[in-house]
């Protein structure tokens, strides 16, 4: 089938898992509720959600005045000359600080649309992060399961079996990759509360002496060395022998039949519809969950080289990935790849003119409603929209600048609901 591209092999992962895995080290409550924040309030639907073709051509040309041909409409959305059939069952290992709130968006737009049962995690906001994920997290199951789960994509620490035992056997499972170094920059200042980080004056200073600041057992210290590897289930202190670095690579290469890249965000997108079978106005999206450049930092060469050294099991899961991630894009076709993401780039441009007014800081945000949660002494950006805009647009709209907590308190509800008539 289109996108579910090989088998996993199975026995392989056991040794990978065999070799690699520590157990879970004990978890603070993190994701704690914005005392800012108000319960969300998305308008219902009326209209479809995502649009159709049609209905894209004439919400684009509102903007430009334009007639968007066919062709450059629904034509644009290539599959090759294979026929293929929208994948639906999605398995998504959110990662920490890589974009992967947009992917979510993504994923909770396509699935409300068709009215897709995601799995819940009990604490509605991850999976029992920073434990090993357990079926145990997953809201109602198996006791009130009424149908197969088909998207599953809150916060984890990965565990294959556990996730077999939830999601349906032709699963699509994908995740998305983001250079350690900017990586480790933001998550400093992102989860600066977190204990390997509280006691380091700046970045500089941690990195001077990192295990003076940081050790394995301290609560969270997934958030201050090889996140990545951390989340996709692995030792995040496991030593980087050449050896464990094939294993770990091999291993989330056989599981994931797709890893994106950050870096290449827009050719990321064009993948995953292609893998998907979807099209380029699924993918659409904006940033979300990104930070003001007022806490962004730039970087010595120096500090970035330490930066590699204490994160080496992410760095070359991330050379490795980026890698295969162009060999893919080779695969795909360079000049293809470069003119979907022009489309996707014109596409997401017209949408913006017609939904934002601005992104702007959490202050800054007339709507309470769509204030992003806020950590440490990053300032996570949001959007207001523009005043006035037709139900359908405002429908639309709105679900590509709410925040993902909020988004995902909404659909809980809504699935909960569809339950219990
Ligand atoms: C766009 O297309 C519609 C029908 O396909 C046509 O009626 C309309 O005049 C066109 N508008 C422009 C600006 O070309
Ligand atoms: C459609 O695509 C063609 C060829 O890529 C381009 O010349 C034309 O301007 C496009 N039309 C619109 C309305 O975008
Ligand atoms: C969540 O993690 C904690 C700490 O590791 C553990 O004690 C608890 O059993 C886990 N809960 C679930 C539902 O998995
Ligand atoms: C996959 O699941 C379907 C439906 O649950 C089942 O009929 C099928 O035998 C399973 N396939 C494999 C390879 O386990
Ligand atoms: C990622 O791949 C691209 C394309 O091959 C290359 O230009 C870039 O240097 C790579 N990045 C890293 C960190 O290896």
């Amino acid at each position: 089938m289109a996108g579910c591209g090989r088998d996993r092999n199975f026995k392989n992962v056991k040794v990978g898992y065999g070799f690699v895995i520590i157990f879970g080290i004990s978890m603070i409550i993190f994701h704690c509720y914005n005392a800012r924040r108000q319960s969300y309030k998305i308008p219902t639907l009326s209209w479809t959600l995502q649009p159709s073709e049609k209905e894209w051509r004439e919400l684009l040309q509102m903007v430009h005045n334009v007639n968007v041909s066919e062709k450059n409409g629904s034509q644009g959305e290539n599959h090759g000359s294979r026929a293929c059939q929208p994948i639906k069952n999605i398995f998504f290992l959110k990662t920490h600080k890589t974009a992967s709130s947009s992917i979510m968006n993504i994923l909770f737009r396509y699935g409300e649309s068709r009215n897709l049962e995601f799995a819940f995690p009990i604490k509605i906001h991850h999976f029992n992060y920073s434990s090993f994920f357990s079926t145990l997290s997953v809201f109602g199951f198996p006791a009130r399961k009424r149908q197969p789960y088909n998207i599953m994509c809150h916060h984890m620490r990965f565990s294959l079996p556990q996730v077999e035992e939830v999601m349906p056997n032709n699963t699509f499972y994908f995740t998305i990759l983001r250079n350690p170094v900017t990586l480790m920059e933001s998550s400093f200042a992102y989860f600066r509360e977190s204990p390997c980080f509280t006691r380091a004056r700046n970045l500089e200073t941690f990195l001077s002496n990192p295990s003076r600041f940081c050790q394995k057992d301290l609560s969270n210290s997934g958030y201050a060395k090889n996140v990545m590897t951390f989340d996709l289930g692995f030792n995040h202190f496991g030593p980087d022998f050449p050896k464990n670095i094939k294993l770990l690579t091999q291993t989330v290469d056989i599981i994931f039949d797709l890893v994106l890249i950050t870096e290449y965000f827009d050719e990321s997108l064009v993948l995953l519809k292609d893998a998907l079978c979807w099209t380029l106005n699924d993918v659409l999206s904006f940033p979300l969950n990104a930070r003001s450049d007022r806490s962004r930092r730039i970087l010595s060469r120096e500090t970035q080289e330490s930066i590699k050294r204490w994160n080496q099991l992410d760095w070359k899961l991330y050379v490795y990935f980026n890698n295969s991630f162009w060999n893919r894009v080779e695969k795909f076709g360079r000049e293809r790849m470069k003119k979907e993401v022009e489309e996707l780039r014109k596409r997401r441009a017209q949408i913006s003119k017609k939904c934002l007014y601005n992104q702007a800081d959490p202050n800054q945000l007339n709507d309470e409603s769509l204030i992003p949660y806020q950590s440490g002494s990053a300032r996570v950006l949001g959007y207001n929209l523009k005043p006035a805009l037709k139900k359908h647009e405002q429908e639309l709209c709105d679900r590509l600048v709410v925040p993902e907590l909020q988004y995902s308190e909404y659909l809980f509800t809504k699935q909960l609901k569809r339950a219990t008539p």
